[in-house]
């Protein structure tokens, strides 16, 4: 058994009160990830989502948060990935996001749901042709023989598409998570960190400490 007992470290930066945080739960968010993005500008909106199958095994995997506001949080993914396909039955979904520079993370749960084609193509058109490309030939979390395979259908479609503007693939798009709970994590010495959850209630939040 390798004995990890010894890796520990205090938590001492911040602290994190219900009287000064924000009463809006998207509002505190802001700050804490404007926070995070002046710090470490690369890395804030890297976010694991973790989505449920059919059987109630919950998958996880990061994906980039490409914008937010009061009706949630928006993500970019292939729709008949092992994702998607969790959500098409079961669309309820968690984010977790890790700012651990600043002793910080945030969870968010709720339900995901599609965003309109048209958000979906204006996001899709800003990319990098390249990724465009990509977001055509990969059939996302199925089985690949090898990686030429995946190299000569890239191949063909910067053929097909060469000079003309990338059609969005219908397998392709944003998803919505429209948070019911957030839950802000500030650690503290000796394990007394703080906790803030909010939940979404008829108009508005509910902010309430918890234990750590
Ligand atoms: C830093 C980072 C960013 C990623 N961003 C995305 C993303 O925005 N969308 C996406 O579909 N996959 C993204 N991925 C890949 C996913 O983690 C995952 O491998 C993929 O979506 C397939 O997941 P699934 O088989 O569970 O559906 C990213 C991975 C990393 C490490």
């Amino acid at each position: 058994m390798v004995d990890l007992f010894d890796i520990r470290r205090e938590y001492t930066q911040g602290r994190l009160d219900e009287t000064t945080a924000a009463n809006n739960a998207l509002t505190q968010f802001h700050a804490w990830f404007e926070a995070q993005k002046s710090l470490s500008p690369d890395e804030p909106t890297v976010m694991t989502l973790a989505s449920c199958d059919s059987v109630g095994q919950p998958w996880q995997r990061i994906v980039l948060l490409k914008s937010y506001d009061e009706d949630g949080f928006i993500f970019f993914t292939n729709y008949a990935s092992n994702k998607g396909q969790h959500f098409a039955e079961n669309p309820k979904a968690s984010l977790h996001f890790s700012w651990l520079a600043q002793e910080r993370q945030v969870q968010v749960q709720g339900t995901v749901s599609k965003i309109s084609r048209e958000e979906t193509e204006a996001y899709f058109h800003s990319r990098p042709r390249e990724s465009q490309i990509g977001a055509c030939a990969s059939k996302q979390s199925q089985p690949l023989e090898n990686r030429a395979v995946l190299e000569s259908i890239v191949a063909e479609f910067s053929e097909q598409y060469e000079g003309a503007e990338i059609p969005v693939p219908d397998h392709w798009g944003g998803y919505r998570l429209s948070p019911t709970r957030l839950e802000f994590w500030q650690g503290g010495a000796a394990r007394l960190h703080d906790r803030l959850e909010y939940i979404h209630e008829e108009g508005g939040w509910t902010k309430v400490r918890l234990n750590p």
